[in-house]
């Protein structure tokens, strides 16, 4: 496969919590998973930005995490704990860079991430029209 500029980012909840906790795993889930993807280091053939945002609708199933990419499918997993999936993480980061559109289906993603996807959302294609009609 070709490698292309793609850029691609993960998304982590720092918002959820484990019923009955206070505790926030997303802030743990983030330090394991950049120092993961920074061991599997030329495994995977594109980079990720890895951040942390204040909830994505996914409250019933701590942790939330997404996966982006330009013109690719966007992914929303939940159930994910930073102490049993962060191989399956690292997996499907791995598979997210090679694939142009992003678009898998749930046999083909690693471990639990086959069960838990909350949403595969098709990448936008959008056209921008020629709007000089508007800046004049
Ligand atoms: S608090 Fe994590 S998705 Fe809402």
């Amino acid at each position: 496969m070709t490698r292309t500029s793609t850029h691609h980012r993960i998304t982590v909840c720092t918002s959820c919590k484990h019923k009955g906790t206070d505790c926030r795993p997303g802030y743990e889930l983030i330090q394991r998973l950049r120092l993961a993807i920074d061991m599997a280091g030329d495994t995977i053939n594109d980079t990720f930005e890895i951040s942390g945002i204040a909830c994505m609708a996914g409250c019933d199933r701590p942790c939330t995490i997404a996966y982006h990419g330009t013109r690719k499918a966007t992914y929303l997993f939940g159930d994910i704990d930073p102490d049993e999936d962060i191989a399956d993480l690292v997996t499907f980061a791995r598979q997210y860079a090679d694939l142009d559109d992003g678009w898998c289906s749930s046999v083909d993603r690693p471990g639990k991430l086959r069960k838990t996807t909350l949403a595969r959302v098709p990448a936008a294609i959008t056209v921008m029209e020629d709007r000089q009609d508007v800046l004049q």
